[in-house]
């Protein structure tokens, strides 16, 4: 099964998205510096290209940088007087991302804040940095729920919200896992089954990311 999401994964990129010179190398170099391969897929980067675009995001958010990959698809929806502040616990995953983001041509574009995200979300909030017209949410999962209440706080109405891996491979109906993470995912969706200030869905993927899912949020 998994030959073949991949397989389809390739086929739509090769028609869809093309060679990427500079996401390319940013892998390579996320590689190098021995970086987890979590980024989002090929496929996934060019949708929140899309989707900041279709929300003409002005000030972008994003939780959990890695080697930014994610920030350079976000970052080239932007105008040229955009910005995306991108969290991120690891300096070393920072300044892997600023030297990719540098290599694109996107590092003016971009400000990586390191630290616990939830310190830095309360001090984004004491700047006044908001409000943001698009958060991604692709950071440690048990804190989802939290930094999907932040997200709110730190938008404005009609901001979008999408949440990385709430999928993860079924295992959120799995009544007896003790994953934090998927606990955490199963948390935000019980918040969200009360929450009427949000309108939500989420869609389950496969493909090179394996079996996963993201959720589409956007604040009434
Ligand atoms: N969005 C990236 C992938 C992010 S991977 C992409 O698609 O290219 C998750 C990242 O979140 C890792 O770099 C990890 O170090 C970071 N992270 C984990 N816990 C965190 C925390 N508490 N605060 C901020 N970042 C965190
Ligand atoms: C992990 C994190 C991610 O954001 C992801 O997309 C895949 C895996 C992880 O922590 O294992
Ligand atoms: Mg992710």
């Amino acid at each position: 099964m998994k030959d073949q999401w991949f397989a389809l994964d390739d086929y739509f990129n090769e028609h869809l998205l093309g060679a990427d010179p500079d996401l390319e190398a940013a892998l390579q170099a996320n590689s190098a510096a021995d970086l987890p391969a979590i980024d989002v897929s090929a496929a996934q980067g060019k949708m929140l290209y899309l989707l900041a675009r279709m929300q003409g995001a002005n000030r972008i958010l994003e939780i959990g940088t890695l080697g930014g990959y994610s920030t350079i698809c976000m970052a080239r929806a932007l105008p040229n007087d955009g910005q995306i502040v991108s969290l991120e616990l690891e300096e070393k995953h920072a300044r892997v991302a600023r030297a990719n983001l540098e290599r694109a041509g996107l590092l003016p574009l971009v400000d990586i804040r390191v630290g616990k995200a939830l310190e830095t979300l309360a001090q984004l909030h004491r700047e006044n940095a908001g409000p943001f017209d698009f958060t991604f949410i692709d950071a440690d999962k048990e804190n989802i729920p939290q930094y999907f209440q932040w997200a709110i706080k730190l938008g404005r109405p009609s901001s979008a919200i999408v949440v990385d891996n709430v999928g993860r491979r079924g295992e959120v109906i799995d009544a007896d896992t003790d994953d934090r993470g998927t606990l955490g995912v199963r948390r935000l969706m019980e918040m969200l089954k009360g929450e009427s200030r949000i309108s939500a869905t989420t869609i389950q993927t496969v493909g090179h990311k394996g079996y996963d899912g993201f959720l589409l949020a956007i604040c009434q």
